[in-house]
């Protein structure tokens, strides 16, 4: 009986070697609460995202890199975006391109976004993504015809 509980935990501890080679993120994921829209502004600026990046509806400098990127930021959107998806954008924006010209916003196949992995703490991310969802407004939804 001692061996086949021993031979168990082996089993499972090399399931969970295994398991480590592959990335997984639960749908959870989410960042602290405790983000902060007015630092969030002042990381964007900090880092030179309003170099590329206009947001709708506020009165950050416009920006100046040539030529133009076409990603406004903010705005009307159908869905709100969550910490995941806004996190992923930042750190890894070739993951999954923005739907836009791909001659405009990509060179051979990447991002023309720098990965920010390197470049910002954590806690300027969280205020970023707090800034960011702060800026998007989801429309309102049509209204849904039920026929009886
Ligand atoms: C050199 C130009 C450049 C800079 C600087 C830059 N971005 Fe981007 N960004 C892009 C381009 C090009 C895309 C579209 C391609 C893609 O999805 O990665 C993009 C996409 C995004 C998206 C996805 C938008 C969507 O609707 O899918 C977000 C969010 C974003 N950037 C945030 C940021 C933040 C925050 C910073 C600063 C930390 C930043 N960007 C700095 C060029 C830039």
């Amino acid at each position: 009986m001692l061996r086949r509980s021993k031979l168990l935990v082996l089993a499972a501890l090399l399931g969970s070697s295994w398991a480590c080679n592959t990335r997984y993120s639960a749908s959870a994921f989410h960042l602290p609460a405790d983000g902060d829209v007015e630092r969030g502004k002042a990381a964007f600026l900090a880092l030179g995202c309003n170099s590329c990046h206009q947001v709708s509806g506020t009165d950050l400098p416009q920006p100046a890199v040539q030529p133009p990127v076409p990603v406004v930021l903010g705005g009307d959107v159908n869905e709100r975006y969550s910490d995941a998806f806004l996190v992923t954008e930042v750190i890894d924006p070739s993951r999954r391109l923005a739907p836009y010209p791909r001659e405009q916003i990509a060179v051979d196949g990447r991002s023309r976004m720098p990965h920010y992995a390197d470049r910002m703490s954590v806690r300027q991310l969280t205020d970023i993504v707090a800034f960011l969802q702060a800026q998007y407004r989801v429309r309102p939804r049509l209204p849904q015809y039920v026929y009886y």
